[in-house]
Parts: structure tokens; sequence; C-alpha cells
């Protein structure tokens, strides 16, 4: 089962940006750790970062063609892009939104995510965790053999 795991605007800035909010492992460290988890799980996972916008939306359309499972941390279009929650609404894979941080315990813009609605699931707040819980719970909904 094919896996995109999507990171949006400032993800590949971890390590570096803010590291009292995200921690000090850095973007590569997170496909590591998202890749051996797959491997665990029997997933196939593709790992990609944007900051651009129209990207991560080609992105999103593919997956939906694809019929692809996807892991999205939308970074701050979370909280904003009804262009981003338009093209998650098409993925049928699932989709899983995720936060590094979390997001409720800090300022009231962060409070709201216009993707939630139409994930099916949300994890928030784990830090790399929240990736990898993502990644079994879209294991957990794979569609069994001769089901
Ligand atoms: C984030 C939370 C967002 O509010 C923020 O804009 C990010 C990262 C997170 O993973 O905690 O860029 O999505």
């Amino acid at each position: 089962m094919r896996v995109m795991v999507l990171s949006g605007a400032n993800l590949g800035r971890l390590g570096r940006r803010e590291p009292a909010v995200y921690g000090s492992r850095d973007y590569n460290d997170l496909v590591a750790a998202c890749q051996e988890q797959a491997a665990e799980l029997g997933l196939v996972v593709d790992c990609r970062q944007t900051d651009d916008e129209a990207t991560m939306l080609a992105w999103l359309h593919e997956a939906a063609d694809t019929e692809a499972a996807v892991v999205l941390n939308p970074g701050a279009w979370s909280h904003y892009s009804y262009a981003l929650r338009d093209a998650a609404a098409e993925v049928r894979g699932p989709l899983v939104e995720v936060h590094l941080s979390q997001t409720h315990a800090r300022e009231a813009f962060r409070h709201h995510s216009v993707i939630s609605a139409v994930a099916a699931g949300t994890i928030t707040g784990l830090g790399f965790d929240s990736y990898l819980l993502a990644l079994r719970a879209i294991a957990a909904r794979r569609p069994r053999d001769g089901a």
C-alpha cells in the first residue's frame, strides 16, 4: 500500500526552526523515522516537502488520482487554505492530518484547521510520533486481501 507523506510550508526547516517547539531533529530524520515505521508495517512511503502551495495541491491531486493514502502536515496552510482543503477532500486513500506541535496550546490562530473536517483523523502534538501513529492508523485501515 502506497502512502504519500506530505509536509508543507517551513517543515524543511525542522531542526533549525524554533527547536523549543519543533525539536532538534531535522526533516531528514523525520523521513528516516517514517521509512523505518513504514517498513515495519509493510507500507511503501513517499515522503515529500514543499514551501509552494501549488506543488502541494498537485501532490494531493496525484494522491486522489492514484488512490494513495496520505499523511498530511499542511503547516500554516492548515489554518487558512481552502484550496488545500478542497484538494484534500478528494483524497479517499485515507488522509490523516498531523501536526508536530500541540496547536491547541499555542496561538489562537492555530486552534482551527480548515483541513480537519475532510481528514479521516487528526493527530496533534506528539512530535515525530504524530506521523508514525498516522502511518499505523493507515496500516490498520488497509483493505484485507479478499475483503
Ligand atoms: C505545524 C503547526 C502549524 O501551526 C505551523 O504553522 C507549522 C507546523 C505543526 O506541525 O505543529 O508550520 O503544522
